[in-house]
């Protein structure tokens, strides 16, 4: 096990660079099982998340190099087979090789995917959109089987605009036979990064980033290589950081259209920000003022930055209200706020923070990925030390943390325990 020990209180100043999208790598790697060419992704951040997807893919055969941040896919010997529960658990985005191995092989087998415990996190969408075209899905003792003869296009109606259902859909559908809509789609970003690989890849995909996405079926794919686009909510969460602890800190390589929910809302709260390109300059900002969040799907405030945000919060001036719409157990991290003098009252999805409180430095836990941010974040601005233990989760999302941030002033240790 490993935990973070940090040292309060740092200013912060220099350069932190982005890495590529978790959220985005995680498909686009079980996005090239779709074909049998060699694939190149740049890019790709060094997270665990995709060290257990090279190991999923070299299971499935791939021959895989990894080297300066690019990941190049050989796929000539790909074979479908069953994927091992200790695979699938050990993150969220396993569900993407129903999607790719099933639109290629017309079968694939897998168990329930893992992911952090945040809520119930169902697949329906995703499996009855499989029937929908054709696939016959079984479960038995949390594994899925599904088997197709021949994959149809047609209307798809999404209840929610899943962001996993529908890359997951485009990935059955760019080799069905006819034209599949996807309505009400999700239009996250990592949706368009996916949309655009498999346009390189040779299929025929149009508004991806609408609500609307129509998918004409090819008879194949090839290779292709792609960039992975910068991780919004790596972006997001140091400037949460540097709108507290930063002197000119800079964060580079971002996509500020990506994460306008995040910067509006923290220059409604008093922080100025300045642009020059792909950086974005903070600075700690006095006399932060109350702000309500509330989070959404994109381009909503998203709920991968509601945790970190409600850290930030806690040094705001007045009561600021913090609503989590997506997932049920978003708010695990509120009592280790308190803990550490935060004062919160919480109730079923939302949260009253009121500011400013000073934080100390306390043992806490990472109850989930996004919650170890928001403790990161909590740790950074309170006086003495924060130990936070179960930081593995923090590691699936966040590329060379400790490093980026030390480098630019901190004092945080990454230590077994
Ligand atoms: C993805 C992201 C995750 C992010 C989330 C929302 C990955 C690997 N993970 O997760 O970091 O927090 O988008 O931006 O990209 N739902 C159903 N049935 C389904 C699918 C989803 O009820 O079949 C519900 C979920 O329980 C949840 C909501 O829809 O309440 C959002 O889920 P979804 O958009 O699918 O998120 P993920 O793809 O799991």
């Amino acid at each position: 096990m490993k935990k973070l020990i940090i040292k309060g209180n740092k200013e912060l100043s220099g350069e932190i660079h982005i890495g590529g999208a978790k959220n985005s790598v995680v498909a686009l790697i079980p996005t090239t099982c779709l074909t049998k060419g060699i694939s190149v992704i740049k890019n790709v951040p060094d997270i665990s998340d995709v060290s257990m997807l090279i190991t999923m893919m070299e299971y499935l055969g791939s021959k895989i190099t990894y080297k300066d941040e690019v990941l190049t896919i050989d796929n000539s010997n790909l074979k479908v087979k069953p994927i091992p529960t200790e695979y699938s658990s050990a993150l969220r985005a396993s569900y993407y090789f129903m999607g790719s191995l099933g639109g290629h092989f017309k079968n694939a087998e897998i168990s329930y995917p893992g992911g952090c415990t945040i809520g119930a996190r169902p697949i329906d969408i995703h499996l009855n959109s499989f029937k929908k075209q054709g696939f016959k899905v079984t479960e038995k003792d949390g594994t899925y089987t599904m088997t197709a003869k021949k994959i149809s296009g047609g209307e798809i109606f999404f209840d929610f605009p899943s962001v996993g259902a529908t890359i997951n859909v485009m990935l059955t559908s760019v080799l069905a036979e006819g034209t599949t809509r996807i309505i009400n789609a999700a239009r996250e970003p990592e949706i368009i990064n996916v949309a655009d690989f498999l346009i390189n890849m040779g299929a025929k995909i149009e508004g991806a980033g609408t609500a609307e996405i129509v998918i004409h079926g090819v008879k194949e794919l090839h290779g292709a290589e792609i960039e992975v686009i910068p991780d919004r909510i790596e972006a997001g969460t140091y400037l949460i950081i540097g709108s507290l602890l930063g002197k000119n800190l800079t964060i580079s390589g971002v996509n500020r259209e990506h994460i306008i929910s995040l910067t509006s809302k923290l220059q409604d709260a008093g922080v100025k920000l300045k642009y020059n390109k792909d950086k974005i300059i903070v600075n700690k900002s006095k006399n932060l003022k109350a702000v309500n969040v509330k989070t959404s799907v994109y381009p909503g405030f998203p709920t991968d930055l509601g945790q970190p945000m409600s850290a930030f919060l806690t040094q705001c001036k007045g009561e600021s209200l913090f609503e989590e719409t997506i997932y049920e157990n978003r708010l695990r991290h509120i009592p280790y706020l308190t803990t550490m003098g935060a004062k919160i009252q919480s109730w079923e999805k939302k949260a009253v923070i009121i500011g400013p409180a000073q934080l100390k430095g306390r043992k806490v836990k990472a109850t989930d990925l996004r919650a170890g941010a928001s403790l990161l974040v909590a740790g950074m601005i309170a006086t003495g030390t924060t130990e936070v233990y179960n930081i593995e989760h923090l590691l699936r999302g966040y590329e060379n943390l400790v490093n980026k941030l030390n480098a630019c002033g901190a004092d945080i240790k990454l230590i077994d325990y």
